[in-house]
Order: C-alpha cells, then structure tokens, then sequence
C-alpha cells in the first residue's frame, strides 16, 4: 500500500477510535454510516449521500429513532440473537457449551486501498464467547459498487454450529421502498415482479440446491421513495453471488425502515464449525445509483467487465450449435456438413451439443449415459480429435458440451459408484430429466469431474469451448459421502457449491482462458461467482425471439451484453431477421440447419455475421442504455455506445402484435452521445430485397438525437431495425 494512503487512513482510524467510533463506507454517491454505543455494539445508522464534512456523521443518530423496546435490535450492523434481540438476525448459532446466544462488541476495524478497491475489514466479538465475526465492505467507490461479505471465526474450546449466517446486514431509512425480483420458469426466466413493501418480511428464496434461479434469481432491485425508473430516483440492484440455495429478507420494522439480510438459505444448512476454523460467507455484490436504473446497470455492467467477468475485456466466439439442429441424432458426416454451415455462415466455431457420449448406454435420449464421458463408438468412430481436425479443415474451432454434475441411473457410472449420487438410501428415486445429481461434497467426485474437463483439454489442445450444462435440481438431499465421514447431512447444500467453485478454480489453474459457457436448461444458473470461471452463460431455453426481448432485457439490468449467449433457432414462427436482430445484442449464436433454410434467409445470415463482426466491440465492450421498454411501449429499444461515443448500434424490436399499436408513433430518445457530435445513421441487417426507409446521408447532432430523438420506424413490416450510428465531420 502506498505509504501517503496508509497514513492517511490510519489516522481516519484513531480519529474515530477516541470516543464512539463512527466508521463510514463511501462510494462516489453513497455513505453508510457504522456507529457504535457506549457499549461498543455497532450501529448501522445512516445510508445517503455522503457528506463532506466526515464529523458530521457523528450526529446523524440523534435525528433519528431507531430503538424500539419491544423488537430489541433493528439496525444492528450484524444482528445477533439469543440475547435480548427478537427481530430477524442476521446470525443464529449454538457455542461450544450449548448456549443459543450471542452478542457482539467492535473490537477493531481497518481499511486498506489498492488502485480503485478500498477494503474495510470490521471485527465484531463475543464479550462472553471466544467468537469473532469479521465484516467486509469492498467498494469501487467511482462505479458505486460495493462487494460485502462475513467471515465466522471460531476460538472457542470445541466446535460450534451455524444456524444462521447472513452474508451482509443492511438499514436503510429512506421514507418509502419498493421492491423488484425476478421470478423465474423454465423457458420464462427472470420475469420482474415490483411491489410497495409494506410492514412485515418479504422474502426472496430457493431451496431447489443446484440450478437454484429455476423459480426464481437472487438478482433484485431496490428503489427508494418511488419505484424503479430509468434515470431518476435512488435506486440499489443487487445479487447474492451464490450458486446455491439463497435467501434474501427484506423487512419494514415498526419505524418503517428497512431491515435487509441477504446470504445462504438457512434451510437445513446448519454448519458445524470446528475450534480454529472460519467459515466465509457468499459476496452480496451490489450498486447504487442516485440516477435511476440506466445508471446502476451501467455501474454493474462496468464493474463485470472490468473486474470480475473471466476474460470480461476479452473477445468472445460467434457460434453454430447442433442441438435443435439434430438434438442426440447425428453421426460424422453429419457434422462435417455443419462445419461446412458454420464456415460459410462466417461464424467462428462448432459447438457440438449433447449426444456425443456414452457406449453400453449409448446417450440417444436423455434416459441414458449421462455420467459416461467416452465418445460414442458408434456415432462418432474417430473420436473428438478427429472431428476437432476436420473443424479446423473448414476453419472453424471446435466445442464440446458437458454436464458433469449429472448422471442418468442408466450409466455405467451409477452401476459402478452409486454412492456418489445424491439419494435417500432407503427411498425410491426421484428423478428429473431422467438424471440424478452427482455429490460434489465428495473430493472423489470432484476430482472426476475435475479430470473430464481436463483430459478433454489436454487430449485436446485445440479444444476451444466448454458448454457446461446442469439440469436437474437436487432432490432427496442425502451424501453417502458425509454419511460415512461422521459430517452432518445440512453440510450437504453448502459443500456441493464450495465443492464444485473448487473445482472451477482448479480447471482454471490449468486451464485459464479457454471460454466456458454455462448453461442450466436456461438461465437456471448464472452469478458473479461463477462468472469468475465461466465467460458467458445461456438466459434461456426461450429463443422465440419475441419472448427473448423481455428475458434479454430484464437480464441486461444485471449482466452485460459480452455474458449473455444468444442463439437464432427454429423457435418461433418469426422472420429470421427479427431473431437475428434479437440475438445481436449479445454474444451471437446460431443453432438453425441451413438445409432447411431458403436462400435469402441464408444470404441475410451470411450479411447479419458480417455485420456483427463490424460491430460486436460496441456490444461486447460499449456501455449499454435501455431506450424504450417492451413494458410500457409495444416496442423494444436499446443501445450499446463506444468509449469515445464516436459509433453506437442501436436495437429496435417490435414487441407487440395489437392491432394499431404495431408502429413506433414518436420517437425514441437516444442516450450515451456526445451532445456536442455529430452523427449519421445507417441502418444495416436488411433482408435481401428489401431497402431501408432511414436516410443514411442525413446528420444529426447528438443534441438532437438525446432531446428529440429519432423514429426507427418499427411497424408489422419493419419488425426489427439495427442502425450503425456514426460520428461524422460533416
Ligand atoms: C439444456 C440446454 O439448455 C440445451 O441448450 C441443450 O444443451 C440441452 N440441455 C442438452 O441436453
């Protein structure tokens, strides 16, 4: 650390340690406030502007009521229970001697800053126990973005248990609160739910163990004083980076203030922690904004980029996909046509799917074979090395799908070693998709699945893409593993996602750029934690590209566009360009079969890859603002700007089918110019015959385009338009 730095904060620190200590977390926009009492219990007592005069902090507390006798404890900083707390904790456990309760006292706090990262590390204790609570605050203070998390040590004499142990503990006084989470179905993934929260808790969870976003995200948006809009208002958009159960509370108390706990979902996950051992708790990872949802998104959107997507500045692979395609019917010759498909689409690898495994059960269906990671002799006689060469042959890469957390009783492998699935020893079956879940609290397990993607690298090192798929949630939760090693069966929820994050990180060990793809039969999986490992993950089986604006849309607000895998399919009665135009705005994708496609729409595929090779560096790495929402227009809009906000792609979607309401009336106000530029637009993605209706040679100034705006001219005809927005001289 720079020495200036260190000074500096140290005498912050002494600063605040002489009477109570008031310890600020700043962000650019942003202030939470930490106080603590006479008894040294630290107070969460302010979440607003920061004010430029730290002293000040010091009197937010007497504005303010935050005790109330009955509930016991409302803004605790970590809510203890067990003592003369009664309102929802943020940590329940049992000590070493039996004893339910905890209280906790500051013992010290430190912070730390490197390049654009400030780390406040806070530690709490047990004035009775030998227990140690250890909160961190990392924030990107210019993004607005704050990484929060918990780490439970115990020195007491023997092991203690976990009821409860919430990853962070939030106040907010604001006057009003307004809720927005996402819901979720297979194929209708992330659909917003906004609502006034009144008094009483909220809660948002899963217990569904493994592809937990199934019904519903830990992605939420919180708004204050009114609800979410595009560029007003204080605005949080949050997501606990976990890829397990989760669960999020949100509660009004008697003040009408908000009581936030995000973290694990405590849901037969009591966890046993040894003398000497910490137990670290997921990130909740969020951002704030005093301008609205466009803001924080972008913040986020940045944040991802910049810090946190694996290989998030990088570039990222057009793709041919079989599944629908031929879904588990295929042989080599098959696959060498959809080389030749991919080559002549112009697109940049072959993703071969599911169906490519599996020999005493061959996998031609999804009963079979899953488990079995040995090229089916039958389809596929000269293995993958051979079908990586002929890839390469027509000058494309080549990439496989797994799903190594699965096995199908059907498999080789369930003969061999059922006690590595999860099951009731003494109950029947249930299964989903046809497959059981593999037990990740196993190191054996792990280590063969660790292996899989391994020999599949190493065996080929031309290998260039991983589709990782998990489709079945985990039902009769139940580990031989844990069984026979004396450890209780509620570590099962939390050791099979720290069990597979430490096989990513081994995989990425070795392995550290080749691009993963997660997948979870849609957007049934994806977080900040395992978008550590993987460079982009699949929304939605959903490709019916009407359907794809909404789920595109609502996950924009929380992942950017260079995650977000967007394939053209046959879903759909849609023209091939509205589903081309829809999958443009993220990582293009196709999983179609140009045998079945007529001319023209092959032609406008070929010009389509064209043009997003042209422009995908303003997707992937352009800043993204939502122009015009399919909730309140029966149209979409959206736009991805460059740095130096000399070009723009602006995405136009008709989104409703109601008659006369089919046609963008007025015009749509653009965002992220340069005021001062000017620009021309030119509209690109046409159909082979067809010509545009937008004026390439008229300029306009990015005044004009941000204050008045322009009309796209969507109507039944023009049901998308994609227009180039460049700088000009002129
Ligand atoms: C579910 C995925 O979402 C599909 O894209 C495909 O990979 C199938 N699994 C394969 O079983």
């Amino acid at each position: 650390m720079n020495k200036i730095v260190a000074l500096i904060l140290f005498s912050v620190v002494s600063m605040y340690t002489k009477a109570q200590t008031v310890i600020p977390i700043e962000t650019k926009d942003f202030a939470m406030v930490f106080k603590t009492d006479d008894q040294k219990r630290l107070w969460n007592i302010y979440f607003g502007k920061p004010l430029s005069n730290k002293s000040d902090y010091n009197k937010i507390d007497l504005q303010y009521n935050f005790q109330n006798a009955n509930a016991g404890m409302y803004n605790s900083i970590y809510t203890p229970s067990g003592t003369w707390n009664i309102s929802e904790p943020a940590l329940r456990l049992k000590h070493a001697d039996g004893n339910l309760s905890t209280d906790l006292q500051l013992l010290n706090y430190n912070s730390t800053q490197d390049g654009a990262v400030t780390l406040t590390s806070i530690v709490l204790t047990d004035p009775l126990y030998e227990l140690n609570v250890t909160l961190f605050f990392k924030v990107w203070k210019e993004l607005n973005v704050v990484e929060q998390w918990t780490e439970i040590t115990n020195n007491e004499d023997g092991a203690i248990t976990l009821y409860k142990k919430a990853s962070a503990n939030l106040y907010f006084t604001n006057k009003d609160f307004y809720l927005t989470h996402f819901q979720g179905e297979y194929l209708r993934e992330m659909q917003p739910v906004e609502q006034k929260l009144s008094q009483g808790v909220k809660v948002v969870e899963s217990k569904l163990g493994t592809r937990a976003m199934l019904l519903g995200s830990p992605n939420f948006i919180l708004s204050f004083e009114d609800q979410a809009r595009a560029t007003e208002g204080n605005v949080l958009l949050g997501q606990l980076a976990w890829s397990g159960n989760y669960k999020l509370e949100f509660d009004i108390d008697s003040h009408q203030n908000l009581r936030f706990i995000a973290g694990i979902n405590p849901y037969e996950s009591s966890y046993t922690l040894q003398s000497g051992d910490s137990f670290k708790t997921p990130s909740l990872i969020y951002t704030l904004s005093n301008k609205g949802t466009d803001l924080a998104s972008n913040q986020l959107q940045s944040w991802a980029k910049q810090y946190r997507v694996l290989d998030g500045q990088g570039d990222r692979l057009t793709l041919l996909n079989n599944w629908e395609a031929t879904y588990f019917d295929f042989n080599e010759k098959k696959l060498s046509r959809l080389f030749e498909d991919t080559n002549e689409l112009g697109l940049d690898l072959f993703l071969l799917d599911d169906g490519w495994f599996g020999n005493e059960h061959p996998r031609n269906n999804d009963d079979a074979g899953l488990g079995d990671w040995q090229v089916n002799r039958k389809k596929l006689p000269h293995g993958i090395g051979y079908l990586i060469k002929e890839a390469d042959k027509n000058d494309v890469k080549f990439g496989i799908w797994i799903e190594p957390e699965m096995v199908n009783p059907s498999s080789d492998l369930f003969e061999n070693k059922p006690e590595w699935v999860i099951k009731q020893p003494e109950r029947p079956a249930k299964l989903y998709r046809n497959q059981m879940v593999l037990d990740m609290t196993n190191p054996e397990v792990q280590d063969f699945i660790f292996e899989i993607v391994d020999d599949l690298f190493t065996s080929n090192p031309k290998l260039s893409f991983i589709k990782w798929d998990c489709n079945a949630v985990i039902y009769n939760a139940y580990s031989e593993y844990l069984n026979q090693n004396d450890i209780d069966q509620t570590h099962l929820y939390i050791n099979y996602v720290n069990g597979l994050y430490s096989v990513l990180e081994r995989i990425r060990a070795k392995h550290p750029k080749v691009p993963m793809m997660l997948c979870s039969g849609g957007g049934g999986r994806v977080d900040y934690e395992l978008l550590k490992y993987f460079t982009e993950f699949w929304p939605s089986d959903n490709t019916d590209p009407v359907e794809r604006i909404f789920i595109q849309w609502n996950t924009s607000f929380f992942y950017p566009a260079i995650t977000m895998d967007s394939h053209v399919t046959n879903w759909g009665t849609q023209p091939i360009k509205l589903k081309t135009d829809v999958a443009s705005m993220g990582k293009l994708g196709f999983d179609i079969d140009l045998s079945h496609m007529s001319d023209n729409d092959i032609e406008f595929v070929k010009g389509a890859v064209k043009n997003y090779n042209s422009f995908k560096s303003i997707v992937l790495h352009g800043d993204q603002y939502r122009l015009a929402s399919p909730y309140e227009n029966p149209y979409a809009s959206i736009i991805n700007v460059n740095k130096d906000k000399s070009q723009a792609v602006m995405f136009n979607y008709l989104s409703s089918n109601r008659f006369m309401e089919q046609m963008t009336k007025r015009p749509i106000r653009l965002k992220g110019l340069n005021t001062n530029k000017n620009y021309t637009l030119k509209e690109v993605n046409l159909y082979p015959g067809t010509t545009s209706v937008i004026d390439h040679t008229k300029v306009y100034s990015g005044e004009f385009l941000m204050t008045v705006g322009i009309n796209p001219v969507i109507n039944t005809k023009r049901t998308s338009v994609v227009l180039l927005i460049n700088e000009t001289n002129k």
